[in-house]
């Protein structure tokens, strides 16, 4: 690969045929009648990379608000994908640090997830940075699969 010089920026959306790409790359759901959604609501929650020296966007996380597992607010993951030719480089540790960074500005320091019970790549990632497997919930997916939910508490000077 040659040199890349990646930069976490929020979404804008010019970037939804960027985005939409590497969704249809690298995830089964489609989240794009969300982007806009998401965008207008959290700015700072739906967050892409982009790779400065090829000008292309190469990874995206949208998260949004929940009250569902805690009495405080958390963060929660929808969607998190990085462009094949891009992954295992540090891109999806980096944005997920910098969406940390950008819940504890909101006074939120947990993140959840759910990750198809067969994904043990996704999983192992999560686990590297520091999510716990909660419990697994069975038939999440419209498919009828099951899923783990995870979680991570984030530490302030993440
Ligand atoms: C899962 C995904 C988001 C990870 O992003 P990434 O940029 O490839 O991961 P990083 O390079 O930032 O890796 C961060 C850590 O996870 C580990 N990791 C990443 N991919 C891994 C893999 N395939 N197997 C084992 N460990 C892995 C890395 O070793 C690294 O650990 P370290 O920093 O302690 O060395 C990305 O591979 C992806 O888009 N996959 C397809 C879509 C997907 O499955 N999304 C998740 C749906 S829930």
């Amino acid at each position: 690969m040659k040199q890349m010089n990646i930069r976490i920026r929020e979404y804008i959306p010019i970037d939804e045929k960027s985005v939409y790409k590497i969704n249809k790359e690298t995830l089964e759901v489609s989240f794009k009648s969300l982007y806009n959604i998401f965008h207008r609501n959290n700015p700072d929650l739906f967050l892409v990379a982009e790779d400065l020296i090829s000008n292309k966007i190469v990874g995206f996380i949208l998260v949004t608000i929940t009250k569902k597992f805690e009495p405080r607010d958390s963060g929660i993951i929808y969607a998190i994908a990085i462009s094949p030719n891009y992954q295992n480089k540090g891109i999806g540790r980096k944005l997920i640090e910098k969406l940390s960074e950008n819940l504890v500005r909101r006074n939120i320091f947990t993140l959840y997830l759910h990750v198809k019970e067969s994904n043990y790549k996704a999983i192992q990632f999560y686990s590297n940075l520091g999510f716990k497997k909660l419990e697994l919930v069975k038939k999440f997916y419209s498919w009828g699969e099951s899923a783990f939910r995870m979680k991570l508490n984030i530490q302030k000077n993440n």
